[in-house]
């Protein structure tokens, strides 16, 4: 398979030296995304340091522009967005391309969707398999017209906002930081006060960003785990400074690349430590991982940390279900390091991840399977039997144009005794273009 219409790319992994040496990794994707549209939605201009230049927020942002913002782009990672204000979006000339980004098309289906526009959104051939019912629902709600869409709810789809949003309360079906986020989105563009109430609490970074940006949000707890956002409409969003802190579901592999790989001791600078997003950490922590946070600090209103990480020896662990969302995109790496450990690791309460840029369920459980590691899936479950040896692997993982299965993958390769294939390593610049160079730089034996 190809991705946006690009050559496939197979790319293997090998064992071979000890990973060394220290790295950050590119910019947050969920806040790269948020911040281009947040400037778009302002007055002004917005700066933005360290945003992450992957395909999927390179799409976000030709969507802006499509949208009335002016962008420009001044040096690696520095961008400038000139907003076109609440209220004051453009039609957009063409179809809206969102190649692989969920969030994108989503995120930007509650703005354009709360604006008397008429907006198409299309992506590659992943994006078109994934539910958008569960924004075009809220969004009806809110008095948007679903022009037309391919079956299912899926994109290529067509809205036509209304003269005058609708603010509602809204409970989302699921867990999910897009829906949550796309009806805050459309919410700006009402005249009264919209509410999400989330049964788990997702990433916080659309509430904080907004208030950045000088919108009224008010958080408060909702049963056990969940909260209740509400904003209210029309603020006077006038554009600010972002910077955008190291992707923690990019640090992620070069973490478990060096807890598996022998000998290893890696840093990882200035990781995003929002406790919505380290899941991961904690679970990795608990299976007996070396991982010091130093030189914790704050950059740009997100607490961010030095992550020092050493070859650990692992062991199987219960992972519940209440902690998914905080570490939703980070299932396929754990299972990596699963497959490492001693003993049984389960993994719960996974269903959202078979709506994910592939069925990641079935993907991790096909790319186990061809690394020879015994595995079960056991209703949402994931359960991963490791023997506290090095899988065998040697086998190739069909990637279904999902990154976070490639590069999950190429990690477990240097570590397996015959490495690992991946049949497509083109769609990892989505969220995370240097990932094999910086592999490299840390001793990674990585080719085509
Ligand atoms: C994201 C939310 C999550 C996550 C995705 C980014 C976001 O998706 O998987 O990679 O930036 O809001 P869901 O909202 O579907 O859980």
């Amino acid at each position: 398979m190809s991705h946006g219409g690009a050559e496939a790319s197979p790319v293997t992994a090998v064992p071979g030296s000890a990973l060394r040496g220290r790295v950050r990794v590119p910019g947050d994707k969920s806040i790269s995304h948020r911040s281009l549209i947040l400037g778009l939605l302002a007055i002004g201009e917005t700066r933005i340091e360290g945003l992450l230049e992957g395909d999927d927020v390179l799409r976000t942002a030709r969507a802006c522009e499509a949208l009335g913002a002016a962008i420009i782009h001044d040096a690696p990672g520095r961008w400038r967005v000139r907003g076109a204000g609440i209220g004051g979006l453009v039609e957009p000339r063409d179809v809206l391309d969102f190649g692989n980004a969920g969030t994108g098309s989503r995120l930007m289906m509650g703005v354009a969707g709360s604006h008397p526009i008429v907006a198409t959104f299309d992506g590659d051939a992943s994006l078109r398999k994934r539910p958008m019912r569960r924004i075009l629902d809220p969004l009806v709600r809110m008095g948007t017209n679903v022009v037309s869409e391919a079956e299912g709810g899926r994109v290529p789809l067509t809205l036509r906002g209304p003269r005058e949003t609708i603010p509602i309360v809204y409970e989302t079906p699921a867990a999910s930081a897009q829906i949550k986020s796309a009806v805050l989105l459309a919410g700006l563009n009402s005249p009264g006060r919209t509410t999400v109430v989330e049964q788990a609490a997702t990433r916080d970074h659309t509430e904080r960003m907004l208030r950045h940006f000088g919108a009224t949000v008010t958080v408060e707890p909702h049963g056990g785990y969940g909260r209740a956002i509400s904003l209210e409409g029309h603020p006077e969003l006038r554009g600010a400074e972002v910077v955008v802190p190291a992707d923690p579901s990019s640090a992620a592999f070069p973490l478990v690349a060096a807890l598996i790989t022998p000998g290893s001791e890696v840093i990882v600078e200035g990781v995003m430590t929002n406790p919505l997003r380290t899941g991961l950490i904690t679970t990795l922590l608990e299976m007996g991982a070396e991982i010091e946070q130093t030189n914790a600090r704050d950059e740009g209103g997100e607490t961010v940390a030095d992550l020092k990480v050493r070859a650990s020896p692992l062991f199987g662990v219960d992972v519940p279900a209440a902690r998914a969302p905080s570490m939703i995109d980070e299932y396929p790496v754990l299972a990596v390091a699963a497959s490492f450990a001693r003993g049984s690791t389960r993994m719960r309460g996974l269903h959202e991840l078979r709506v994910k840029e592939s069925d990641r369920l079935a993907s991790v459980a096909a790319g186990l399977d061809a690394a020879g590691v015994i595995h079960e899936i056991e209703g949402d479950d994931l359960i991963v039997h490791g023997t506290g040896r090095a899988p065998l692997g040697g086998g190739t993982v069909a990637t279904h144009l999902d990154h976070r299965i490639a590069m999950a993958f190429l990690v477990m390769g240097l570590a397996s005794a015959e490495g690992m294939r991946v049949d497509d390593g083109t769609m990892i610049t989505t969220s995370f273009p240097s990932f094999v160079p910086m592999m490299r730089e840390l001793g990674a034996a990585l080719s085509d």
